[in-house]
């Protein structure tokens, strides 16, 4: 299992960089592969790897409907000879959507949970009793996040050619942050932007996997909460990719991106900084969510 593309360092050129002199450059984590892509590449890396040192045959986890992390893991299962089962949040909805019907199309096996029975996967004998009859099987939680993804995600700075004072990246479970956090050097800082809202309680989630406190966490650009979306956040994206030629995420990326901009607009930054704003990917999540964009007349290029 090796990284199949070194991902890609690209600096962005703008009027209002030049003006703040402040460098940015994204990663480019969404090249690294065209299924598993992004901080789910390096989240499912040692979990991969752990599932095949116990030789077992199948593997499990959790999700929403329109979940990169189920897609990516019914793709690595599919690459790497696992069959799949996906639990999924919510009744079965026909059509499936495109990130269900991919990862069926996958192998992924698609069981359906009520809201109130998918919040009780946390407690063990809810869980013990949706794995009943299930054996041979390595489980992964909702989101991918452990301290294997959490070991993947120091990989995401590595090989990094340039020094920085900054690193965005966007929030689910916290996981991806972590992992950056713990590959920081003295003198840099890690910012992340949370796509919940009221995502507070993340602060003590991160703790448990960090070993430095340079982070902090922005909890302003959410966007009215998980998968909402506003107009000029969509404009906002679109004319970047017209741009910087860089399609980002409605859910993650486009929420990051949106909130660093507006951070350097607001001076945030003192003149000179160098950032990197990770791109962990998501791409698979426009399909769905321009599905849901016709009836408001708004549409992600
Ligand atoms: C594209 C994308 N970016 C960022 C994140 C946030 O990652 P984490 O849950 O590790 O905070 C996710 C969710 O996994 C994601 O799918």
């Amino acid at each position: 299992m090796n990284l199949p593309l070194i991902p890609a360092l690209q600096e962005l050129s703008d009027s209002l960089l030049l003006q703040k002199k402040i460098r940015v450059f994204i990663l480019r984590e969404d090249l690294i592969h065209p299924h598993i892509s992004g901080n789910k590449w390096r989240k499912l890396y040692y979990n991969i790897q752990a599932a095949k040192s116990k030789g077992v045959k199948k593997i499990i986890t959790f999700g929403g409907a329109y979940s990169n992390h189920i897609a990516a893991t019914a793709a690595a299962g599919q690459e790497f000879g696992f069959k799949t089962l996906g639990f999924i949040r919510g009744e079965e909805q026909l059509p499936l959507n495109s990130t269900l019907s991919y990862a069926k199309g996958c192998g992924m096996e698609l069981r359906y949970l009520s809201r109130s029975d998918y919040r009780l996967k946390e407690k063990s004998e809810f869980l013990q009793s949706l794995l009943d009859n299930e054996k041979d099987y390595y489980l992964i939680p909702e989101g991918g996040t452990n301290e294997l993804a959490v070991k993947g995600c120091e990989e995401i700075l590595i090989n990094l050619s340039i020094d920085f004072d900054y690193v965005c990246c966007a929030c689910g479970t916290g996981g991806t942050i972590s992992g950056i956090i713990n590959s920081l050097k003295s003198h840099q800082r890690a910012i992340g932007f949370p796509a919940l809202k009221g995502a507070g309680f993340l602060k003590e989630d991160i703790g448990k996997y960090v070993c430095n406190s340079q982070w902090e966490l922005n909890l302003d650009y959410h966007f009215g909460g998980y998968a909402k979306v506003k107009p000029e956040l969509i404009n906002f994206m679109n004319s970047f990719k017209t741009k910087h030629q860089i399609p980002l995420d409605p859910i993650y990326t486009g929420k990051m991106l949106f909130g660093l901009w507006n951070l350097i607009e607001k001076d945030y930054f003192r003149a000179g900084s160098t950032i990197v704003a990770v791109h962990t990917g998501g791409l698979q999540g426009i399909d769905g969510m321009n599905d849901r964009l016709k009836n408001k007349g708004l549409q992600i290029l």
